[in-house]
């Protein structure tokens, strides 16, 4: 490695200088990324500054300390989270769901402060898990959930993950100060979260709240980091050696710190300037990027809050004003039926167009069969629908008064409504789904995941080729796709005459993929990339794969069960095997290459990135290893990125690897790839 650790006091000094310069520099960086969204710098120069911190840490390993930058994801998985006693409890608030409610708040209030001029702070409130963050002179020591108010959870590791959680504060720090605020998961990582967990046969999360919630819980701190996880601080606990007279002091004083707080907020001298400032905020509910469940009203003056004192749950200073979903009344036309990508029936209202939260809609979610049921939702009725959130609206309740009689209750089709095969219930589902990998809905999912970079990797067949191709019938299963020539997908929309070319040839050249990659992209449900390459370790030829028992496949490591079961029954699907008979009459490839990986490119033309530190190599060696094996090594992320590597402290890499959507491999994994690794050891 390039930096050997030098022996001379001075060179030591200078090192640890650098290494103090670099974190303060990063955590600007952070700071301006992830708190301010102000970015002063790309990537690519981010990267740089991590790194060199990083090779230097690692030359000089006792100067490496826990609220260095590289240290946020690193920790081991724990056994179970450390108890945590607040030293201030962590309270909750009374709820207030109108007007009068908050009068009645502010009436309370002035009662009890006497003739003090007061004023009032109006914020967003933040649906996530509440957190404590504890910074004892500027480093972030502990971090804690709730709990029961008394006693939380240590979660200090899982918070250390979050990058809009500063390591240390800016400016002058106190000796102790304990932070208090929410972390939630923005709603374009919830969305993206839950579309990937889709895609894995993973349950989703139900909100996002539920998802921040979840993740929290991991005892696995490098889980956590993947997560889009972000926070806000709005209040304080245990501090000495300060003094807030106000809320907007502390929020203030907090912004000083870099540390992320609220939005927007709003001072109110009284319940005049309160109604109005709610009434905004209520405007501006589904524009943040978390969800905002209702405003939270507190008294500014801080030197009140002793005198107002507490209820057993919540304090007097302060309440929540919860918004109640925007909702409508209109006629529920009909019902249609959606097939989802992963094969389920949704069935979706049709409704009399109505106003709701300022736009029209037409349709509504329903959930699902036993919702309508318990609901007793029929076509034809008068229903409520309500947005809640920033979730689609939903058909919530049913105007019983207004029935004619002429309503009709809904049944589930028995058919799918797209390819008309019979659908069916999967055991402890709620969820009815085709499961027919050729019908149309599912097959733009199926060519999406067989022309992928993990599985068949076939450049320029995206989504936008996919959906033409399907929609004009030029294609009905992945083993179409050879028979088809440049003349014919020139004819298609934004397709010129070369890309259709290099289309052909993309194709073509995917026959050649390995064996494992074919196993991969057959989209047998649970069957990862993982078992795929298991799978070709065990069987040569797909002939032997195809007549593995479930008990052969379950004697395999890392296949249990539910995998080996699914593989059964999709090779026990005559469907799949006419299907399997044609790939192979195509010449793709049906058993596994012999040629050993020494001297053979078998990473020929795929792009790597590597980011963080691994166990086993250097990053030169590991470097050297992808070139040898006829892979290119590229320093930064990009559209033509097949793989990101991502060792111990990934940098910035990894967000945009997954910004981009670009495959990420742990070491274990890309071990294999490289072939220093067997799936045993
Ligand atoms: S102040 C003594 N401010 O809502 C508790 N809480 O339903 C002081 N919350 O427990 C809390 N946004 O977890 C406060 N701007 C905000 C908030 C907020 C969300 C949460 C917090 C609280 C819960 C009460």
């Amino acid at each position: 490695m390039g930096n050997e650790p030098r022996t001379g006091a001075s060179s030591r000094e200078a090192a640890s200088r650098r290494i103090a310069e670099l974190r303060r520099e990063i955590e600007r960086h952070n700071r301006l990324y992830y708190v301010e969204a102000r970015p002063e710098i790309d990537d690519r120069t981010y990267d740089a500054l991590y790194k060199e911190l990083a090779d230097l840490e690692s030359a000089w390993p006792d100067l490496v300390s826990p609220d260095s930058p590289t240290q946020r994801v690193g920790g081991a998985p724990l056994k179970g989270f450390a108890p945590v006693r607040h030293a201030i409890p962590m309270m909750s608030l009374a709820n207030s769901y109108n007007i009068a409610e908050v009068r009645n708040f502010d009436r309370r209030v002035r009662e009890l402060a006497g003739p003090h001029p007061l004023s009032y702070v109006v914020e967003p409130k933040i649906d996530g898990v509440a957190v404590s963050a504890r910074y004892e002179n500027g480093r972030f020591v502990l971090g804690a959930t709730r709990g029961d108010g008394q006693t939380g959870d240590d979660i200090t590791s899982n918070l250390k993950t979050i990058r809009s959680l500063p390591l240390r504060l800016d400016g002058v720090a106190p000796p102790v100060v304990e932070v208090r605020g929410e972390v939630y998961m923005p709603k374009d990582g919830f969305r993206r979260l839950n579309e990937e967990r889709e895609e894995a046969g993973e349950e989703p999360f139900a909100n996002p709240r539920n998802a921040a919630a979840g993740t929290l819980k991991q005892l696995d701190p490098s889980i956590v980091a993947k997560r889009p996880l972000s926070i806000v601080f709005y209040g304080v606990g245990e501090y000495r050696g300060i003094q807030f007279a106000t809320h907007v002091e502390l929020i203030q004083r907090m912004r000083t710190w870099g540390l992320p707080t609220p939005p927007c907020y709003w001072v109110c001298p009284d319940m005049t300037a309160i109604e109005r400032a709610l009434e905004e905020l209520r405007n501006h509910r589904y524009e943040f990027p978390f969800e905002m469940d209702g405003a939270v009203i507190k008294v500014n003056d801080r030197s009140l809050y002793d005198t107002l004192g507490a209820t057993a749950k919540s304090p007097r200073w302060a309440v929540a004003f919860k918004y109640e979903p925007d909702r409508a009344e209109t006629v529920l036309r009909a019902i249609s039926i959606q097939v989802g990508r992963t094969g389920v029936l949704t069935p979706v209202a049709e409704l009399e167009p109505v106003i709701l939260a300022g736009s029209t809609i037409t349709r509504a979610t329903l959930h699902n069969e036993q919702e309508i049921h318990r609901k007793d939702i029929r076509i034809g009725d008068r229903v409520f629908v309500e947005k809640a959130g920033d979730v689609i609206p939903a058909v919530v309740s049913v105007n019983i008064a207004a029935r004619t009689g002429q309503e009709r209750p809904f049944h589930m089709p028995l058919v799918c409504p797209v390819c008309g095969e019979p659908v069916g219930r999967r055991e402890g589902e709620v969820a009815v789904r085709c499961e027919n990998l050729q019908c149309p809905a599912q097959l733009k999912r199926w060519l999406r995941h067989y022309a992928s970079r993990g599985a068949m990797d076939i450049e320029g067949l995206g989504e936008a080729v996919i959906d033409q191709l399907v929609d004009r019938g030029m294609v009905t299963s992945p083993a179409d796709l050879y028979t088809l020539r440049a003349v014919d997908v020139a004819t298609l929309e934004r397709l010129g005459r070369k890309s259709a070319a290099n289309l052909e040839a993309a194709i073509a050249a995917s026959r050649d993929r390995d064996f494992w990659r074919v196993i991969y992209a057959m989209g047998i449900r649970h069957v990862g990339a993982r078992s795929a390459q298991m799978l070709e370790e065990h069987f040569s030829r797909m002939e032997d794969l195809q007549r593995a028992t479930v008990e052969e496949l379950t004697a395999l490591p890392e296949i249990g069960p539910v995998i080996a079961t699914s593989i059964r029954d999709w090779f026990d699907k005559e469907r799949n095997r006419a299907f399997l008979k044609r790939l192979a009459e195509t010449g793709v490839t049906m058993q596994r290459r012999e040629t050993s990986f020494a001297g053979s490119q078998p990473l020929k033309g795929r792009q790597f990135v590597l980011t963080g530190t691994l166990a086993t190599l250097t990053r030169e060696e590991a470097a050297e290893r992808i070139r040898a094996l006829g892979g290119v090594v590229a320093s930064a992320v990009s559209k033509k990125t097949h793989y990101v590597v991502a060792g111990v402290s990934p940098g910035s890499k990894l967000e945009r690897a997954r910004n981009l959507g670009v495959s990420v491999l742990d070491e274990n994994t890309f071990l294999q790839m490289i072939g220093m690794r067997t799936h045993e050891s």
